[in-house]
């Protein structure tokens, strides 16, 4: 099938998270399904640079509402097909969504100019595509635009709306309702750009079973459950995967030393070299790692005060890394300055060192208040990094707690500092008994999450938009 991705982040050329590792990593997977894939993106400040421009092909439309019109710069030969809207006044900034602390007032007539523009694309270009798979609010207009607009244009194409997070659903206000011409009477639909793409689009589904079967209901779907319950069975979970060819810890080039699940030495000295980068004392202490954006969904607000207590009496050692709300990392920092040699936070953005904590811990803390997915959990299960989740979404579907059989990690439920406390003082007696330790680990490292079985799934879905 002719598919269409459209998508604001992709891995290799603009990622804030795991819809960048999702988007790619599907893509892949669908192309090797043999499905004609091409991927369509905002052309962001930060991208300007990425594309060598003489290989790219351009087009330039008219755009209704637009006078400035809109160019598309492509490269179909490129190992996926890519396509990027070029509008420097909406994406000439340099990060995609927000300058850092707020979001663009504009996000609304930004990401309906990037669908718009996308769908004109294929009907300039005379690829009508058989399915549009867009993924999370940003693409969530499209649905309604392919109905309302798009009909004869582009005949026959559906759409499949993917979401990774249902809680940034971007609002829309009378005003920009009128500036994006939406005008659709049942109110819900129309409350935001998700809720546009839950109510238009052919199909929906979501990152995990689990998720989805939060989001049928309040307060997980943010207002949104009577919409996901009236797609009945149009409405799915289908788990991401994750690409084992990046995150393999006896192959990954960002390592001090690599391993696997029989040569654990490596991970020592990985572990080893980290501490000593970063100034953690010498001791035998188990290291806890997180890798996160820095923000209330991944349980911060209760994470930070049971760390802090925790440390003043438990053997162990935290190393954490992420960029987001300023009121959590200012006092991830204040953690800095109370416990030197045992607390490193380090702010940034940077994925080679994301590799490197996923390696060097011994256990990774995702305390998450909601996980639509999650995909670190799954790489530390690989790097033999013991996951520590609260058993939510994604992360109640891919990890088992030591309670049940074939345990794989330690979860809790209740998402409050008392729970957290107990889930790790569990994990510091699991590490003292180091052969159920080493047991768990090992199976951990065992679990395979692949692209290869998730895109068999979206093919199905696809297949059944195509008849
Ligand atoms: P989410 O998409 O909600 O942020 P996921 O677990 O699905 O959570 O994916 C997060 C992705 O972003 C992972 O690939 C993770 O390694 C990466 N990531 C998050 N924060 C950072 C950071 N500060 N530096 C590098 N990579 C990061
Ligand atoms: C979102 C979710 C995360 C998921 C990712 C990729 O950002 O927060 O749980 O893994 O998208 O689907």
């Amino acid at each position: 099938m002719r598919v269409l991705f459209l998508c604001s982040e992709f891995e290799g050329v603009i990622k804030t998270g795991g819809l960048a590792d999702a988007s790619r990593g599907l893509a892949t997977e669908m192309q090797k399904l043999g499905h004609e894939v091409r991927v369509v993106l905002p052309r962001y400040g930060s991208i300007y640079s990425v594309p060598v421009e003489e290989k790219w092909q351009s087009v330039y439309f008219a755009l209704a509402g637009n006078p400035q019109g809109c160019a598309v710069r492509y490269a179909l030969n490129s190992e996926v097909p890519l396509a990027l809207v070029e509008h420097h006044g909406y994406f000439g900034r340099h990060r995609p969504y927000d300058d850092g602390q707020h979001a663009y007032s504009d996000n609304v007539l930004r990401f309906a100019f990037f669908c718009k523009a996308a769908l004109q694309w294929c009907v300039d270009t005379g690829w009508v595509p058989e399915l549009i798979h867009g993924h999370d609010w940003q693409t969530g207009i499209a649905a309604y635009y392919l109905k309302q607009f798009y009909q004869q244009a582009l005949p026959g194409t559906k759409m499949l709306f993917t979401i990774h997070n249902g809680a940034y659903q971007q609002a829309l206000s009378a005003m920009d309702r009128a500036q994006t011409e939406v005008y659709c009477s049942n109110g819900l639909a129309s409350s935001s750009m998700l809720a546009l793409g839950v109510a238009y689009a052919d199909k929906v589904n979501t990152v995990s079973k689990g998720y989805a079967a939060e989001l049928v209901s309040e307060p997980a779907a943010n207002g949104l459950s009577a919409l996901y319950q009236g797609r009945g069975v149009d409405f799915s979970g289908i788990l991401n995967g994750c690409d084992y060819e990046q995150w393999d810890p006896a192959t990954d080039q960002y390592l001090a030393a690599r391993y696997s699940a029989c040569e654990l030495e490596g991970k020592q000295l990985c572990k080893a070299e980290l501490k000593q980068r970063y100034g953690l004392g010498h001791t035998t202490a188990p290291l806890f790692v997180l890798v996160s954006r820095v923000t209330e969904q991944k349980g911060f607000a209760y994470l930070l005060p049971a760390i802090e207590q925790w440390l003043m009496t438990a053997d162990a050692q935290v190393l954490m890394m992420g960029t987001g709300e300023q009121a959590y990392i200012e006092r991830l920092r204040a953690l800095n300055e109370r416990f030197p040699g045992r607390f490193v936070f380090l702010e940034g953005f940077d994925e080679a060192l994301s590799h490197q904590l996923e390696a060097a811990g011994d256990f990774f803390l995702m305390p998450s208040l909601f996980e639509p997915c999650g995909l670190n959990q799954i790489y530390s299960l690989r790097y033999g990094t013991v996951p520590l989740v609260r058993l939510t979404g994604g992360l109640k579907d891919t990890v088992t707690d030591l309670a049940d059989s074939e345990p794989t990690g330690i979860g809790f439920s209740e998402p409050g500092v008392e729970s957290l406390l107990v889930a790790l003082d569990r994990a510091l007696a699991l590490y003292s008994q180091s052969a159920l330790y080493k047991e768990v680990q090992q199976r951990g490292m065992q679990q395979r999450f692949g692209w290869a079985e998730s895109a068999l799934q979206y093919h199905a879905l696809y297949q059944q938009l195509n008849t």
